[in-house]
């Protein structure tokens, strides 16, 4: 089994995305989408953004390399009653059911950083968008203090090493690796910009609560938990992530949750 997929299709993302779901529509909203535009969202987990993006008139192809998001993908947009947004299993470093310059807009919030091979996934978001089209990604930044990029942190020092030759996905966050990513797949770097931008989580229950979310259902997170009980070491983990999720928590409501999280956001012209 690709360790990739299984990685993914090991807990419920859906579980952490329903705290995500105000987030990615103001996301969508900010993607300069017209009415008609084709749009790719790779990564696309159940759709947090590949659904607002439908909403805003753009056909939609959601690409996920776990079935189960794929499915969780398409049962959302039946059940909301959207036409034009369709999800399907792929891998971002060989989209190879995807025609060259196929797409205005590719899209990747927190989806494509997962992938290994990270000039293959670069190439390919390249191949598949139009000249003049745009690639836009949000990627959680390495050493960052925020939500995100502290529960990886956190995790990873659980779980045991990764193989060697292993990629992190965090160096997605780092600019002068987009840069040369994207130019080995023949972009100049006058075409490449950033920012850094928020994504918060939310959710009507604790903090706590938000923290086994991620325990149960998010699968680096899974893995460190399963790392930590083998050596005794599960209830540290606990701690420190709670720790972190009350900390963070920005929530005037008693009992809810707001967490700002900051990635960098890249925007490349084709
Ligand atoms: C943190 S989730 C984000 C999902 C979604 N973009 C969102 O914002 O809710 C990461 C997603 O990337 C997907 N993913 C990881 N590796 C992938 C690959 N090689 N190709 C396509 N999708 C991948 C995972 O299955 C998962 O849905």
């Amino acid at each position: 089994m690709n360790p990739n997929k299984a990685l993914w299709e090991k807990g419920d993302f859906t579980r952490i995305a329903e705290t995500m779901r105000d987030s990615g529509v103001a996301l969508a909203a900010q993607l300069e989408i017209t009415k008609g535009m084709n749009v790719l969202d790779l990564g696309c987990g159940d759709g947090t953004t590949a659904i607002p993006e439908a909403k805003l008139g753009a056909n939609v192809l959601g690409v996920d390399i776990a079935s189960n998001l794929v499915a969780a993908g398409n049962r959302r947009a039946k059940a909301e009653g959207i036409t034009n947004c369709f999800f399907q299993e792929g891998d971002a470093t060989d989209l190879h059911d995807l025609k060259d310059q196929s797409f205005d807009l590719v899209v990747s919030f927190f989806g494509a950083m997962f992938a290994p091979k990270p000039y293959d996934v670069a190439r390919e978001m390249v191949r598949v968008t139009r000249p003049g089209g745009r690639i836009i990604m949000g990627n959680w930044i390495p050493g960052d203090p925020t939500l995100v990029a502290q529960v990886l942190k956190v995790s990873s020092s659980y779980t045991p090493p990764p193989p060697e030759g292993f990629i992190s996905p965090m160096l997605w966050g780092i600019e002068d690796h987009v840069t040369e990513r994207f130019g080995e797949a023949g972009i100049n770097k006058e075409n490449i910009s950033f920012l850094r931008d928020t994504f918060t989580f939310t959710a009507p229950f604790s903090p706590v609560e938000c923290m086994k979310r991620f325990r149960d259902y998010y699968g680096p997170t899974m893995n460190a938990f399963e790392a930590a009980e083998k050596n005794g070491k599960a209830s540290d983990l606990q701690r420190e992530l709670e720790d972190l999720f009350t900390i963070q928590n920005q929530s005037k409501e008693n009992g809810g949750t707001s967490i700002p999280a900051t990635f960098l956001r890249v925007t490349v012209i084709r």
